[in-house]
Order: structure tokens, then C-alpha cells, then sequence
């Protein structure tokens, strides 16, 4: 757990094909942050083929939306819809240098996906996580190379916001770090090198700030009036509507997480378990009296 200096630059591998394991909201930005920056072969995956095909026509769509507003020429955007591939394969990232994952925030089922993975990349193939809060030292473990293992924490939207945390676990080894560190840089992200603890930094403090604003609804006070009290603050938005952006059922994984490695000072709102209990996944807000119900109104995000 001791966090240690940036390693050599001189150690970076080459990354020439990457790989996004997921389909969902934060696989498809960073597969769309991947494809624009590194220009290389993205190739990303999901359980079933429709999951895929929908990931596969989110990153087609982000890069003609780009394209509309003129970030990107009509050339460069054919290149980039080009480089993106979809499979319900592993063996389909055979020949990828680095591999993300950002698949459920659940320690056995990212233990599995790198376990699969294992079997098909090369040894020297970094495996990143995009993981939230969960241990980076226990998703490496009963690796056969569990020193290729780093966490790499973006942060929604990945295309906005500029951090990127890279989690060095005590088995992890220079060259990884340095690979990603490297690729952090390529991706034009601030990266910050960070001990391998629960929540690491950002979400350490921000899901004991989103607790304490829930508490409060969950005690009584009106959404409204929490947003209205905290305005002063000059956050960028709602602790609601960032609780909208993250997700509800993330929200809820890291504050259990962090409840269960770091105490009682991180509050799981009972509001939030219900709403997330309730399965409707992006639909949820809250009434003014603090009750949770689920809206009828898709999200604005
Ligand atoms: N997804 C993708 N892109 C988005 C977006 C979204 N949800 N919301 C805004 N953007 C993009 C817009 O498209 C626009 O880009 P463009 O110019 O290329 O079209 C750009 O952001 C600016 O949009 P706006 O003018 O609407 O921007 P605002 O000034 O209102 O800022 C915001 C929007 C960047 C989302 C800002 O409100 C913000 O920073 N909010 C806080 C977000 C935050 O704290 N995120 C961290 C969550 S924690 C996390 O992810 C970690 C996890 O482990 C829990």
C-alpha cells in the first residue's frame, strides 16, 4: 500500500492495439478517448453481441457527433470508425499491449475478466482497471503476472474531466506503471500516481461529501434546499444530478466499499439502496421531501 515515485519513462512499452473490456457508459468514453488520442486499434467486448453492438454504435456515434461539431475532419473521423471493433471474444485482444477494464464494480467478476484475459495476451500486455474503489492488490491476485495489474481511475465525463488516477498495487512493477503513466500522457490526462487504498483520493473525498449532502436529505431536508445551501460552494453541479452521472448502483458500490475498508464515517444512504434496489438503472431522483421514487422521465444525461 506505500505509494511510490513515477519509475523511469524509459520503461513505457509501445502501445499498438488496446483493449476496453465492457460495452457500458465508461467502457464507450474511454474507448472513444483511446481511439482519438493513440490512433490505434480499439477493440471492445461485452457479455452478449447486443450489448456489443450497442457499445460498438455509441463510439460510432460520439465520433460523427464530433465530427458535426468540426473537433474532428471527415477523415479522421472514417480512420477512427475504422480502428473500432466489437466481440464477445477475449481472444480477440491476443495481440493488444494494453488492456482496460470497466466492467461491474465487482471484485469477482473483474478477477474472472483478467483471469480470462490472461490466457490470451502476451506477458508483457499491461492489464488496467477502471475500477472505483475496489482493491487492485485483489483483483492481480492468483495471476500468473499479477505485476502487470494497475488501476486506471477516469472519471465521468472522461472526455471533460482531465484526472486520471494510476493505482500502483505493491505487486505492480515499474514497467507497467510506467506504460501507464506513458499512456495517460498520450491521452493528454493528468495523471496522478496513487497508492492502492480504498477509494484512492477522489472518491475517498467525494463519496464522503455525496454521503454526508444524502444524509441530510435522507433526514429530512428537501433536495432543493441542500442544492440551494451548497451553492455557495461553486461545485459544478448537484450532488443529485452527479449522483445521475456516476449512477446510482456505482454511487452505491464505492460507499459500501469504502464503508466496509474505511468505517462508519462513509454513510450508505438508505434512499440510495432503495433506489438502486428498485433496478431501474438512470431513472432515479428524489421527491422535495427527500422519499426516493422512480421517474417516468428518462434522465436529461
Ligand atoms: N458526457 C459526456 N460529455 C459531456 C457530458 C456527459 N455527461 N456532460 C457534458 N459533456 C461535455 C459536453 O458535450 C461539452 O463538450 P463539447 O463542447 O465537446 O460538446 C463539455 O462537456 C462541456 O459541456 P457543458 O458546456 O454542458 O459543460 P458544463 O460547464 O455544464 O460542465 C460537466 C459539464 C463537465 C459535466 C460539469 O458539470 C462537471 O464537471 N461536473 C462534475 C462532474 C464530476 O465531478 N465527475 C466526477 C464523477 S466521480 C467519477 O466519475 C468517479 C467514479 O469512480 C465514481
Amino acid at each position: 500500500r506505500k505509494p511510490a515515485g513515477a519509475p523511469d519513462t524509459a520503461l513505457a512499452r509501445k502501445v499498438g492495439k488496446v483493449g476496453v473490456v465492457g460495452a457500458g457508459l465508461m467502457a464507450t468514453q474511454l474507448a472513444v478517448l483511446f481511439l482519438r488520442r493513440l490512433r490505434v486499434p480499439v477493440v471492445i467486448s461485452d457479455v452478449d453481441q447486443a450489448r456489443v453492438e450497442r457499445g460498438v454504435a455509441g463510439i460510432h456515434g460520439e465520433i460523427d457527433r464530433l465530427a458535426g461539431k468540426r473537433r474532428i475532419g471527415p477523415d479522421e473521423a472514417n480512420r477512427l470508425h475504422a480502428l473500432v471493433s466489437g466481440t464477445t471474444d477475449l481472444a480477440d485482444y491476443a495481440d493488444c499491449d494494453f488492456v482496460i477494464e470497466a466492467v461491474f464494480e465487482e471484485l469477482e467478476v473483474k478477477r474472472q475478466v483478467f483471469g480470462a484475459l490472461e490466457r490470451h495476451v502476451g506477458p508483457e500486455a499491461v492489464l488496467a482497471t477502471n475500477t472505483s474503489s475496489l482493491s487492485v492488490a485483489a483483483m492481480a491476485e492468483g495471476l500468473e503476472h499479477p505485476e502487470r495489474v494497475v488501476g486506471f481511475h477516469f472519471f465521468n465525463p472522461v472526455a471533460v474531466l482531465p484526472l486520471v488516477e494510476v493505482v500502483r498495487a505493491p505487486a505492480t512493477d515499474d514497467a507497467s506503471v510506467a506504460t501507464a503513466l506513458a499512456t495517460a500522457k498520450a491521452l493528454k490526462k493528468n495523471a496522478v500516481l496513487v497508492a492502492d487504498a480504498y477509494g484512492f483520493v477522489v472518491n475517498r473525498v467525494l463519496l464522503r461529501f455525496m454521503g454526508e449532502v444524502m444524509g441530510a436529505v435522507d433526514e429530512g431536508t428537501p433536495v432543493e434546499v441542500a442544492d440551494a445551501a451548497l451553492k455557495p460552494l461553486g461545485l459544478p453541479m448537484s450532488t443529485f444530478t452527479l449522483l445521475q452521472l456516476v449512477g446510482p448502483a456505482v454511487a452505491l458500490h464505492v460507499a459500501e466499499t469504502l464503508h466496509d475498508g474505511l468505517g462508519e464515517r462513509f454513510v450508505v444512504s438508505p434512499n440510495l439502496r432503495a433506489l438502486v434496489e428498485a433496478r431501474r438503472p438512470g431513472l432515479y431522483d428524489w421527491r422535495p421531501d427527500g422519499t426516493p421514487y422512480v421517474s417516468d422521465e428518462v434522465s436529461a444525461l
